[in-house]
């Protein structure tokens, strides 16, 4: 069967093997209620994708610091352990996997969304341009966080980590892509520090290893998100690939779930010799799940010309609930539409 590889089962770890290779993508659907919290209708959302080998919930603020959009949901509260515990249980009843992305948007967010704060970033450089879903506000100059600051946000990762094994996930993503803050430390544009937190490939991974550590304390799968061309938020520097170089080899020592590519296409070639996915296979060992316009066709390819391990599908499953059934019985699916971001279904 041509699709074969999609479906064969895979030994994420010891404790965890997913039934087939298709992993949700991670996609903020921006409809928690006004307290961040989960609604009945994301559980239904999730629950009914259960039949993907792995679910990678949307990005999860891991405090009220790290919003940059209206109705994201969040991980740092009791209440919301509470409301991602119903949710991880129906997954779990549906003999499905999940874990919780996590997520902090640095400059990519507004003081409408931080009690009229400056948004912290680890430099002082202005993000251009509108602020999606308002009347036309523009984004501004960030706040350089301090050292006590970049403790405080590892921290809360850490926490945030602790609160998705309580609510029940089996592993968490750390969101270092798309220009959010972690992926802003890994930028020249956007990192021009000059302490021990910018200045060198060692010194811009930093926050990220340390995040990766604390998280490590709190929970066992850990997978971490790149996007190292620097498409989405950034402006590139010819240097940042020197940054993931260094950063892809030292990943290998740190015991990871799996690297996760965070694009929206994967063939985007600007700064790369091959797909992003290759050349994070080039330099990561372990565990890769590719992602970016894939189809049930390209995946299959993908996963057999030894590319990546898992794919990750994202708007196709917004379009198609029942997406793994489609294709393993090779029904047509329905074509994405960004309108079907109106409603969940
Ligand atoms: C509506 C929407 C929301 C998204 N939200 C997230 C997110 O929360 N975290 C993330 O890492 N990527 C996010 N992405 C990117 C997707 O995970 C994925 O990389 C992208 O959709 C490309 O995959 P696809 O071609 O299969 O859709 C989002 C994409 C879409 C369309």
């Amino acid at each position: 069967m041509k699709y074969a590889p999609l479906f064969e089962p895979y030994k994420l770890s010891e404790q965890l093997t997913l039934k087939n290779r298709i992993v949700m993508a991670p996609m903020n659907r921006s409809m928690a209620d006004e307290e961040f919290l989960p609604t009945a209708a994301m559980m239904n959302y999730y629950a009914g994708r259960a039949d993907t080998g792995l679910i990678i919930s949307e990005s999860l603020m891991i405090s009220q610091n790290a919003q940059g959009y209206p109705n994201t949901p969040a991980i740092y509260l009791a209440e919301h352990v509470a409301g991602w515990r119903k949710i991880t249980d129906k997954v779990h009843e549906n003999d499905g996997k999940i874990f919780a992305q996590l997520w902090h948007t640095g400059r990519v967010s507004h003081p409408i969304y931080l009690a009229g704060q400056q948004p912290w970033a680890p430099s002082a450089v202005p993000l251009e341009g509108r602020v999606p879903r308002t009347d036309n506000l523009q984004y501004g100059i960030p706040k350089e966080m301090t050292e006590q600051e970049i403790k405080l946000i590892i921290t809360e990762f850490a926490n945030a980590a602790a609160n998705a094994k309580e609510a029940g996930f089996d592993g968490v993503e750390i969101h270092a892509a798309n220009g959010y803050l972690l992926d802003q430390f890994l930028h020249w544009d956007t990192n021009r520090r000059t302490d021990a937190w910018g200045g060198s490939e060692e010194n811009m991974s930093r926050i990220l290893f340390e995040v990766i550590d604390a998280v490590k304390q709190n929970i066992t799968h850990v997978g971490v998100r790149l996007s190292p061309v620097a498409y989405l938020n950034l402006k590139h520097d010819e240097r940042d690939i020197l940054v993931s170089n260094y950063l892809l080899q030292r990943l290998n020592d740190c015991n990871l779930s799996y690297v996760h590519t965070g694009m929206f296409e994967d063939t985007y070639q600007a700064h790369l010799q091959g797909s992003v996915t290759q050349y994070i296979k080039s330099l990561y060992h372990g565990t890769i799940i590719a992602c970016g316009g894939y189809n049930a066709e390209s995946g299959s390819i993908a996963i057999n010309q030894g590319d990546a391990n898992l794919v990750a599908i994202g708007r196709p499953l917004i379009a198609n609930p029942d997406y793994v059934e489609k294709i393993r019985t090779k029904k047509p699916l329905t074509v994405y539409d960004a309108e079907m971001l109106n409603q969940l279904i």
